[in-house]
């Protein structure tokens, strides 16, 4: 969703705002602009895309400071008017800002009684006006007055006409600080400044931080807090597609690396004694799992696994549902979501806190929204993802929560040691899925001809059809639907014909004969069925049209081989009905509205 950019150093702002901002496309937006310091501020919006705003900004438009924006629509239309930054009356304060002001009606109104004049919609003009209120020449201190009135969320980064400086503030929405050579850089999500800081300052909630040509300096309610910038581990060529003619298609083929590192790691930290995994052993008699899209697929499957291995019974809940119905509180709620910004998962995070429960974030993000809620977190470690469906950090976020059922006293010794032998054969299985990305086209050429599709499944891998469906949907456009393979004939049935493909995800487990019979019951309604199947499965060649011939493996990791190989046949079919892979329609990377 919206994303924030700022600058202060040496180099002209203009190009350095515009590549930040292009970086954070990713996270969907429907306009966006800039704002360059200097006496006047110039201001440019546009709501297209970065690039026509980069053809709309003069090349020589001089400054050395300033904000950026790309908004997804919230409160008032898309139209330049609602396009941040926004400024105050006198044109002399810029603001650019994520999250919502609840109480900006309010403010609006008293801030129109003083005299002050309105052009947006949005609540965000209440903070320049604000700003305006209280500036009295230090717009650090008019920032302090400022969010001293608000209520709600905000990220925000403000600039003034007549001051050298970047005063930016968060509460509940997140905003990084990167730190280069004699230059800052102010950002909503850490891509934005891969390439240009060297170390990175991670604000917290209610934090003010300064900057000045001289230095970076951070408050918390007026005290000073020194803040040791840390070093970044991502490298800039982590967001570049590196050859790549899309991003979700580099992020599907890293997996196999992502598992490797990942795996390295889980097994060599053998202190696990105050982290996530010793929460996670602490309980022993109820959990709920709370995320929403792929995340919540992932916690479907972790339900499987820790009720089938650990015998602890588990409740996964849609995040946005928390609230609506009365579930009993849990002693420990695991709450996924690789953003770490969900705003539903967040909400839902902090009610089931107030029931007296536990939570243990599991994210891609470190010090995003959802570290501050959660009292422990485990960091799933696929690194930046670009492409706005969910590919790599899906399959870390399941290494992560198999890893926390492998590291439990309650497991069984023998079921440790099946766990662990297939952790460490993952990474070259993934890797062997990734290779047949061309046969997988094959197939995808034929499902790429229908509207609509089933994918069926059973136990473990009936999460891994819903999450096939949900990325034929994301990235082709295919109304798929994943379905119980037993459930399919008590009603759904009726909408078998030739047209409706059916995706059976086959694994060799308990599961395989109950899915051959699925199969045959499709058949004999003419449905046409592609297979994805271990190799060597000769009954299922021998009734299927199409078989996508996966390596062998146990469960729960073949619930990881087919979701690859299901994005793989999502990818491909996406690219033959040419739809924009990497950014679909009406979707964002992260939702920060509930
Ligand atoms: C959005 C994305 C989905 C994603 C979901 C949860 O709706 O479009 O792809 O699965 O958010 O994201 P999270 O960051 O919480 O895992």
């Amino acid at each position: 969703m919206c994303g924030i950019v700022g600058y202060l150093g040496r180099s002209p702002a203009r190009p350095i705002l515009l590549d930040m901002l292009a970086k954070l496309e990713y996270r969907g937006y429907d306009s966006c602009g800039i704002a360059v310091q200097g006496n006047p501020l110039r201001v440019f919006k546009d709501i297209r895309r970065v690039k026509e705003l980069t053809e709309l900004v003069p090349r020589d438009v001089p400054g050395t400071i300033g904000i950026g924006h790309t908004r997804w629509a919230t409160h008032g239309g898309v139209s330049p008017q609602n396009a941040h930054p926004h400024l105050d009356c006198s044109h002399e304060i810029a603001v650019v800002h994520n999250g919502i002001i609840d109480n900006y009606q309010e403010l609006r109104a008293e801030l129109m009684l003083e005299g002050h004049v309105f052009i947006s919609e949005t609540d965000t003009e209440v903070i320049a006006h604000l700003l305006e209120k209280y500036y009295q020449g230090i717009l650090q201190e008019a920032m302090e007055s400022t969010i001293a009135r608000l209520r709600g969320s905000w990220a925000m980064v403000a600039v003034a006409a007549k001051e050298r400086t970047l005063v930016s503030s968060r509460q509940g929405a997140p905003l990084v600080i990167g730190v280069g050579s004699d230059e800052y850089l102010v950002a909503s999500d850490a891509p934005a400044i891969l390439g240009y800081a060297t170390s990175v300052v991670y604000l917290e909630d209610g934090d003010i931080a300064a900057i000045n040509d001289v230095e970076l300096s951070v408050s918390r309610q007026g005290q000073q807090v020194l803040q040791e910038p840390k070093d970044i581990s991502w490298s800039d060529g982590a967001t570049e597609k590196n050859g790549h003619e899309h991003y979700t298609l580099k992020e599907i083929l890293e997996q196999p690396a992502v598992l490797r590192r990942t795996l390295v790691r889980y097994l060599e930290e053998k202190n696990v004694g105050e982290g996530p995994r010793a929460l996670f052993q602490e309980t022993t008699d109820d959990l709920t799992i709370l995320a929403c899209g792929t995340s919540y697929h992932a916690g479907l499957i972790a339900k499987h696994v820790i009720e089938g291995l650990l015998r602890i019974p588990v409740s996964v809940i849609n995040a946005s549902e928390y609230a609506c119905r009365p579930y009993p509180p849990a002693t420990l709620a695991i709450a996924i979501t690789q953003s770490g910004e969900t705003a539903d998962v967040i909400a839902a995070a902090r009610r089931i806190k107030e029931h007296g429960a536990r939570v243990l974030a599991v994210t891609n993000i470190p010090y995003s929204s959802i570290t501050t809620v959660a009292d422990r977190v485990m960091y799933t470690d696929a690194g930046p993802e670009v492409g706005v469906a969910a590919t790599k950090t899906y399959t870390a976020q399941l290494a992560a929560l198999f890893e926390l059922v492998r590291s439990s006293p309650r497991l069984r010794p023998q079921a440790k040691e099946i766990l662990s032998a297939g952790f460490v054969e993952l990474p070259d299985m993934v890797a062997r899925v990734c290779a047949i990305s061309a046969d997988i086209e094959d197939c995808a050429r034929f499902i790429a001809m229908h509207e609509r599709a089933f994918i069926i499944g059973r136990g473990v891998n009936l999460p891994t059809a819903y999450e096939g469906a949900l990325k034929m949907k994301e990235l082709a456009y295919i109304h798929a639907e994943g379905y119980s393979a037993g459930e399919l004939k008590h009603g759904p049935f009726a909408l078998l014909d030739g047209q409706t493909p059916i995706i059976a995800v086959i694994a060799a487990d308990e599961t395989r004969q109950a899915m051959l019979s699925s199969i045959h019951e499709v058949k004999a309604r003419r449905s046409p069925v592609v297979a994805l199947s271990y190799e060597g499965d000769e009954a299922v060649e021998k009734l299927s049209d199409f078989v996508i011939r996966l390596p062998k493996a146990t469960c729960p990791f073949s619930a990881v081989v087919n979701a690859v190989a299901l994005q793989l046949l999502a990818y491909h079919a996406a690219k033959i009905r040419h739809c924009p892979i990497d950014f679909p329609r009406n979707i964002a990377k992260s939702v920060t509205v509930e």
